[in-house]
């Protein structure tokens, strides 16, 4: 099976390209890209005018299976990923039972082969249940291909624990992410702490909640050697903290998700539960050091936080409601509107950021076009204008802050292994 792209402009910061040309796939493989390549091929796709990219990898989602199905499942979740230009994703272990043994592992994998519109990572638990009491059998999820090992939801409240989950990697060379906030903080607190919560009279969750984790985070990463991968840093002092361990050598590197980069808790006014995440919505210049961190490289790469509750469970009262909502189906729209349009970041950095950089972090396939990489492709159209319309998602979660936003740019085609799933909106099964 061949399919030839012609005439888009190749983006692909992995091999530093950024010019018009055709590329080839053949047979799930990149094969070549050239200035120009004749038209045989079972396919030939127009791509003027539009940007072509190496599979957009977003390493922080959330699909929900096994067991909390009625939230979203491996196929409506990879669909909302294709229909994001998302080629694949890394999914979080807090599912019912945890994903803390090699068997879910396995079945997810097997479920993701089945069932899954793109590619599916697996992220183990660091501890049985997630509870934070015992170290789950990392070794045994890393040899049925867990890729990393997290808490997320949870923070890994026992230094000690995490410290022995750092040891223990240490054989496998497999990261692990840290959900850094300081969980007695957190647990009664609903936004973030600052003027807009003592507004609303809503209680707050302090930014330093966060800070105290991630120093603690980076100082075993520091300590072990074992790569510490910082979730979605929401706070200007995690951000400061993170570059000062990078600057040491020490293995650390972190994630900004879209919210934390385009929302402050402005956002909480309207008590809309679409608006409540852990960590929180915080302050504008929590915002602007988090941008701050990912132009720099602080922060490696920009995720989703793909995070769906069903409806009734989100269409309840503010304090009441779980924490999360869905980003795979805006995620490409708002940072093509509110970074690119607005000169924050180039095409070039949002294709590392988004593609790249995931991949070379957990040592994934693809991130690159380089011929005999995997033929995972995100065709863009940054031109393309449109409206958020939640009633249109794949995914089965309807929470979004971004509902009604007016968006230019677009994921326009998700090609995986040589075959469309997404074309203009439309998902399809390889
Ligand atoms: O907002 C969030 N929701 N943050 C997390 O870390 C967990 C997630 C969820 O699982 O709903």
């Amino acid at each position: 099976m061949k399919l030839l792209i012609k005439k888009g402009r190749i983006i692909d910061p992995s091999q530093n390209l950024n010019e018009v040309a055709d590329l080839l796939l053949e047979d799930g493989k990149v094969a070549k890209i050239a200035k120009t390549i004749p038209d045989k091929a079972d396919r030939v796709y127009d791509a003027t005018g539009k940007v072509v990219a190496p599979g957009f990898i977003d390493l922080h989602v959330h699909l929900r299976e096994p067991g909390v199905e009625a939230k979203e499942s491996i196929e409506t979740g990879t669909m909302a990923a294709a229909a994001g230009g998302i080629t694949t994703v890394a999914c979080m272990p807090n599912t019912d039972p945890a994903i803390d043994r090699s068997i879910v592992v396995s079945g997810i994998r097997e479920r993701a082969r089945e069932n899954g519109y793109v590619n599916v990572a697996v992220i183990g638990a660091i501890t049985v249940g997630e509870e934070g009491k015992q170290l789950a059998e990392m070794g045994d999820m890393a040899k049925a291909g867990a890729i990393a090992f997290s808490d997320d939801g949870r923070c890994v409240q026992s230094s000690r624990l995490l410290l022995h989950a750092a040891e223990y990697l240490q054989s496998f060379d497999r990261p692990l992410i840290s959900h850094s906030i300081d969980q007695e903080f957190n647990n009664d607190g609903y936004m973030h702490e600052g003027a807009v919560s003592a507004q609303l009279g809503v209680k707050g969750i302090p930014s330093i909640a966060e800070d105290i984790s991630v120093s603690r985070d980076c100082i075993v990463a520091g300590y072990t050697g074992t790569h510490i991968h910082i979730a979605h840093v929401a706070s200007a002092g995690a951000v400061d903290i993170i570059r000062q361990a990078k600057a040491k050598g020490w293995p650390v590197t972190a994630e900004a998700t879209v919210h934390h980069l385009t929302l402050t808790d402005e956002a909480c006014r309207g008590f809309d539960t679409a608006t409540r995440v852990s960590p929180p919505l915080r302050s504008q210049e929590h915002v602007d050091a988090v941008r701050q961190g990912l132009k720099d490289g602080t922060l490696d790469i920009i995720v989703t936080d793909h995070a769906p509750h069903a409806p009734h469970h989100k269409d309840v009262e503010f304090t009441k409601a779980p924490n999360g909502f869905c980003g795979l189906e805006t995620s490409v729209g708002v940072v093509l509107t509110d970074l690119y349009h607005t000169g924050f970041l180039s095409l070039d950095e949002i294709v590392d950021k988004m593609s790249c950089r995931p991949a070379a972090l957990f040592h994934l396939p693809g991130g690159t076009l380089n011929p005999g990489a995997p033929a995972d492709v995100t065709i863009l159209d940054p031109e393309q204008e449109w409206t958020v319309d939640p009633d249109k998602f794949y995914t089965k979660g309807k929470a979004t802050p971004y509902k009604g936003k007016h968006c230019k740019g677009k994921a326009v085609a998700t090609i995986v292994a040589g075959q469309f799933v997404m074309e203009d909106g439309v998902v399809c099964k390889k």
